[in-house]
């Protein structure tokens, strides 16, 4: 197995390069050029192609002959550079790869979603602070994963909820929508909400989903394991 990692030295990334190669899969990540250092626990085992993840050039050459692509989506910057990002990795991976990507629980495929109170009033104050700032941009990273969810590819999204620091708990467990009772507790360690994602590699009951996922140690995972139980 062969896949790429687009946007492999952040948190997210990094933890999935080590899931991939635990597995012993064929490691290509892509980074910006500053952030290259950021990879040196993996020198020698991975192969990095330098450049922004929405550089068209760098993704074609990254994801040739990759079985599998995962693609951190993130809002950054005023350029619809996750859109940017989705659309090269779309258009550019070989037909029949493992696409998964991915984003945050603010996200919805189809619009069935119950945010809570806080979730909306944090979509509203992170659109105002991106837009006065220029630092983020929430819509862009919902406009590239509408382009996922219209595209053929063999996608999967991945709907992170909070994150938090720390060992392994095993894989997350998840929903279609947010505003199911087992997502209540909102928390994921980010080792395991990679380990999501690079599972999703060989999971097609995942093709063209969206889950929501939550730690599958958390009081809300844990309370749904008991009623199933009884
Ligand atoms: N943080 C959360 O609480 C949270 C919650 C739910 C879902 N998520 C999702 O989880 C994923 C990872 O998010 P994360 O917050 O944990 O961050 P992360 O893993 O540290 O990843 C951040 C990514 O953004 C890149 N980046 C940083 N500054 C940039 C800039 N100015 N221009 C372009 N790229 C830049 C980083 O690349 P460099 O290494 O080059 O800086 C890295 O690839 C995202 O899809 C996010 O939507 C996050």
């Amino acid at each position: 197995m062969k896949v790429c990692i687009v946007g492999a030295s952040g948190k997210l990334g990094r933890y999935m390069v080590d899931h991939a190669l635990n597995r012993s899969y064929e490691v290509v990540g892509v980074c910006r050029e500053q952030s290259v250092g950021k990879l040196d626990a993996f020198k020698g085992r991975i192969t990095i192609f330098r450049g922004p993840t929405n550089n068209r050039e760098v993704i074609k050459k990254a994801v040739a002959d990759c079985d599998g692509v995962l693609t951190v989506l993130v809002p950054w910057g005023r350029s619809q550079y996750a859109t940017g990002t989705a659309q090269a990795v779309l258009d550019l991976a070989r037909p029949g790869a493992r696409l998964i990507f991915s984003c945050g629980w603010h996200i919805s495929r189809d619009g069935l979603d119950k945010f809570s109170s806080t979730l909306k009033w944090q979509e509203r104050a992170a659109r105002w602070i991106g837009f006065l700032t220029r630092l983020i941009d929430i819509d862009d990273q919902i406009e590239a994963c509408r382009r996922v969810f219209a595209s053929e590819t063999r996608w999967t999204v991945v709907r992170g909820s909070d994150l938090e620091e720390g060992e392994s708990q095993g894989l997350p467990v998840w929903s279609r929508h947010v505003g199911d009772p087992i997502l209540k507790s909102n928390i994921t360690r980010r080792i395991d909400f990679a380990l999501f994602m690079v599972e999703a590699l060989k999971n097609d009951d995942l093709i063209h989903e969206a889950p929501a996922i939550v730690g599958c140690q958390t009081p809300s995972a844990l309370a749904r394991a008991a009623t199933r139980q009884r």
